[in-house]
């Protein structure tokens, strides 16, 4: 596809996205030759810098992050990068109207670019950064807006920021991102899924006895606590990023491969959740838990002591909001459809977990009639992170001319031996369908609002309990309550069966 010349306006161009995903992305794009020459970055920011300083900036911070091997691609991509300063003020807008004026002088005679805005900035000021957008008269037809999660903390407030974003650009033009969908096992999923004829027939109720869909982090949220006290895993990872690895994995088979066509099939499922009630329901379905201090975590591979969730560095000491937060969360999902039916997907998440792994483990029934002693593994592993691959665990016979002997053994996939491209970062997919126009890999409104719609009954009721998380020590698997979810059933986590 022809790549046309676009305006990139980063707000919060110079924070921790920006620099960690988002430069590194572009750069990448330009090295691949996936930017059009006249392409331009504009980082919007409170910081007073001149583009010199920003393009400093990035030579010092982002050069050791990417490979550079010709420094004159380096010094192209350098030129493209821009900065104004902004003061972006707080939840109420309040911005310096000169910034605006620069944005716009720096904009103007482009209309005919693409202009993507990118509010890598908080929720609360996407509605005023539009306005303001629009009262400056930036807005044209060819733009597109970046939406980066959290967007909201519960359904009233992802309603009001639709609203407002939603007074000033189409639904078409929004991009609400959620990066798990430009990773590329993710996108392999439905590939697996819908390009391979083997699955599908197996895939429901009838051959699968449950999803566990896990995303386990060994970081921990030094330095968050301002941002994190407020989310929590669920508002932080389960309403988007697991959530979204749910839809994919028990969607139906779209008719085609297209934007609308996909996304429809992905609400149905999140409107097929069956609601988790306040109340007892909520206290047998969903776990909370909270990472202690932990003088060693062998496993995880720390060096030394881990301090709790409560003693992380932070800018302010921890208050009541602090103590309540769940830095763990693993909950049992239903999907009340036809295929589904009786099918538990659970979903699991954690800071300061042992081992850094997203993957989505499938387990398919057990041999109706055994003639072997023991059961067998029949599960099939999506491993998203690290080291992206299919694992089918099956059962086979031990080589031996003795007692017939059977041990579970995976047929395996490995993305990084089979292709030996180079795996692009998630955002530089999603960035370069940003700029295509291609809404494929990002959430509708109906999409957001229905995720929030089955999350807000769960949060309601554990702000209501007078319980706190369920202590676990840094390092180690959760909360014993996780284990339980599942053991209650017969069943176990992966990493334990
Ligand atoms: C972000 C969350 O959306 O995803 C972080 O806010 C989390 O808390 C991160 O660490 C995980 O992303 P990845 O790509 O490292 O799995």
């Amino acid at each position: 596809a022809a790549v046309h010349a676009a305006d990139l306006v980063v707000f919060g161009g110079t924070g921790d996205l920006s620099m960690r995903k988002l430069i590194p992305a572009l750069y990448h794009s330009d090295r691949d030759g996936r930017l059009a020459p006249e392409t331009r970055v504009i980082a919007m920011s409170r910081g007073g810098l001149t583009d010199a300083d920003f393009r400093g900036k990035v030579d010092a911070e982002v050069r050791d992050q990417v490979p550079v091997d010709d420094p004159a691609v380096w010094q192209r991509f350098l030129g493209r990068l821009h900065h104004v300063s902004v003061d972006v003020g707080g939840p109420s807008g309040n911005p310096d109207k000169s910034g605006w004026a620069e944005l716009s002088k720096q904009l103007a005679g482009h209309e005919q670019r693409d202009r993507v805005f990118y509010l890598a900035s908080p929720p609360m000021t996407f509605g005023p950064f539009c306005r303001e957008l629009h009262e400056a008269g930036l807005v044209t037809p060819q733009s597109r807006v970046v939406l980066e999660k959290p967007l909201g903390r519960d359904l009233p407030s992802a309603q009001r920021i639709n609203d407002e974003v939603g007074a000033i650009f189409d639904e078409r033009q929004i991009f609400r991102i959620d990066h798990y969908l430009g990773k590329e096992t993710v996108q392999n999923l439905l590939v697996l899924r819908f390009a391979n004829a083997f699955l599908e027939p197996i895939w429901n109720s009838l051959w699968i006895d449950h999803v566990q869909i896990t995303v386990a982090e060994t970081v921990g949220t030094p330095g968050r606590r301002g941002y994190y006290d407020q989310a929590g895993a669920l508002r932080d990872m389960v309403q988007n990023h697991l959530l979204q690895l749910l839809t994919l994995t028990a969607m139906e088979p779209p008719a085609r491969n297209d934007r609308e066509a996909i996304r429809d099939e992905k609400v149905k499922v999140l409107q097929a959740l069956r609601p988790i009630q306040e109340g007892s329901e909520v206290d047998r379905f969903t776990v909370r838990g909270q990472y202690t201090g932990a003088s060693n975590a062998p496993e995880s591979g720390a060096a030394g002591p881990m301090v709790g969730y409560l003693d992380e560095p932070a800018s302010t000491p921890p208050t009541e909001d602090s103590k309540r937060v769940e830095t763990f969360t693993a909950i049992r999902a239903e999907i009340k459809n036809w295929r589904w039916a009786g099918v538990p997907f659970y979903l699991r998440t954690g800071k300061r977990m042992p081992r850094r792994v997203s993957e989505i483990v499938v387990q398919f029934k057990d041999v109706p009639h055994s003639i072997y002693p023991g059961g067998s593994p029949n599960r099939l592993v999506l491993r998203l992170q690290p080291e992206e691959g299919i694992e089918l665990h099956i059962m086979a016979k031990e080589p031996g001319a003795g007692e017939t002997t059977l041990k579970p053994v995976p047929l395996s996939l490995s993305f990084g031996e089979t292709f030996t491209a180079r795996v692009p970062e998630a955002y530089e997919r999603l960035l370069t369908d940003v700029l295509a126009g291609n809404p494929t890999l990002f959430m509708r409104r109906d999409e957001v609002e229905a995720a929030w719609r089955w999350i807000d009954p769960i949060l309601a009721a554990w702000e209501s309990s007078p319980e706190p998380p369920e202590p676990y020590p840094a390092g180690t698997a959760g909360p014993a309550g996780a284990h339980e979810l599942l053991g209650r059933s017969g069943r176990a986590w992966h990493e334990e069966a």
